[in-house]
């Protein structure tokens, strides 16, 4: 049993635009955010993450450095979080490290082994902090049969669910994920499709910018029908039970190959086209819920996207649409309070999965334990 209830989560997303690291409470009746950082991530780091969640040659190698790269990064940013607070490393019971996702193959995309890999070595965090890490929260689900994916519900639901209330929570990173609560039950979870991906990689090809800010540039364009059909033609959109995605499935090549034979789009009626297609797989994703939602919150970076919050707001009809910022806890800093989360719940023996949500085979304890550098005993006589 951990002697305090101070957690520290770091989230690095699909984006790989900074660290999320944020210090909570942990106990029994919820997490309690006490401070939050964003960390930056080099550029040419970003390149180097990038570049490997593609094959190609050399992996071994530069795997091997990345992930000590990252997991130093990592140890920085928790430190660097601590700062900014009273609080010292030796009060803190541990660190939930989610790490950088490099490939995620899970079983419903048909992989014959499904696998899925983060990294940012945690020796590397725990021997720089100081503070036992947590890490590798994916890989025990996936090999319970599960999708290793998505692990944020159980944190939705502890804490967003409400008695008497359906309610939808929608992370809109990357990748943008759903949790579907009836009250307090964890109905179900899972990957919608893209969040910020396509919207992301397309004003980097065409404007040199990290990201589309506030969607103005999808605001100017015009939605092409021709395009949002093919789109929709994606086959993860038709899968049904546990399920996740990835850049993998979501990406450029995947863009081009549905803008070929096009007349001519301009790229800003693209950029259009690529936000109505995620405000549409995630409004569908809600319509199409086995529970009746009335209210859906929103969280991750896409909550501060206007033009995509107002695109879902038309989609979503009556339905009343806020940021999590409503239910008390900033749309920003959720995915990295969940895995603070699940860092207590596996220093607590409690399991971390939803197996409705992943399907593993049973609830499991996730992520292995990179005790703190305090060596109680000693081996040598
Ligand atoms: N003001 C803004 N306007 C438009 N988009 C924004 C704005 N702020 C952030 N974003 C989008 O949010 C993205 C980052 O979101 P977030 O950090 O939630 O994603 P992530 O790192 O992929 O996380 P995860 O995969 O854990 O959910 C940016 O890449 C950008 O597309
Ligand atoms: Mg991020």
């Amino acid at each position: 049993m951990a002697a305090t209830e101070l957690y520290i989560g770091l989230m690095s997303g699909t984006s790989i635009d900074s660290i999320d690291a944020a210090l909570t409470r942990c106990t029994e009746q919820g997490c309690e955010l006490l401070a939050t950082l964003e960390h930056p991530i080099a550029p040419e780091l970003r390149r180097d993450i990038a570049a490997i969640s593609q094959p190609g040659e050399d992996e071994i190698e530069r795997l091997g450095r990345l992930d000590r790269d990252l997991g130093r990064l990592f140890a920085e940013s928790a430190q660097a979080l601590l700062a900014t607070t009273n609080y010292q490393a030796d009060e803190v019971a541990a660190i939930g490290s989610h790490g950088q996702t490099i490939r995620h193959r899970p079983p419903s995309a048909g992989n014959h082994t499904p696998f899925t890999l983060q990294i940012g070595d945690p020796n590397t965090i725990a021997e720089l902090t100081g503070i036992t890490t947590i890490a590798d929260f994916r890989r025990r689900d996936i090999a319970a049969g599960g999708e290793g994916a998505p692990l944020a519900p159980g944190f939705h639901a502890a804490a967003f669910a409400r008695e008497g209330r359906n309610r939808a929570v929608v992370n809109i990173g990357g990748i943008a994920n759903i949790t579907l609560l009836s009250g307090t039950l964890l109905v179900s979870g899972f990957d919608t499709g893209p969040g910020n991906t396509l919207l992301d990689h397309w004003i980097q090809r065409h404007r040199d910018l990290g990201y589309d800010r506030d969607g103005q540039w999808a605001a100017e364009g015009q939605v092409s029908m021709a395009l949002l059909e093919r789109l929709r033609d994606h086959p993860y959109l038709t899968r049904r039970g546990p399920r996740s995605t990835g850049k993998e499935a979501f990406n450029l090549a995947w863009l081009e190959t549905s803008l070929q034979q096009l007349p001519a789009l301009q790229p800003r009626d693209v950029q259009a086209t690529l936000a109505e297609f995620t405000a549409e797989t995630i409004a569908s994703a809600v319509g199409d819920a086995e529970i009746s939602v009335d209210e859906v919150f929103v969280c991750g970076g896409g909550a501060r996207n206007t033009d995509l919050m107002r695109r879902l707001y038309r989609l979503l009809a009556k339905r009343h649409l806020a940021t999590t910022a409503e239910l008390g806890i900033d749309p920003e800093w959720v995915e990295a309070a969940a895995f603070a989360w699940l860092a207590w719940r596996t220093l607590t023996g409690l399991a971390g999965n939803a197996a409705a949500v992943t399907g593993a085979a049973g609830p499991r304890v996730l992520g292995g334990i990179y005790p703190a550098t305090g060596v109680r005993t000693v081996l040598v006589k």
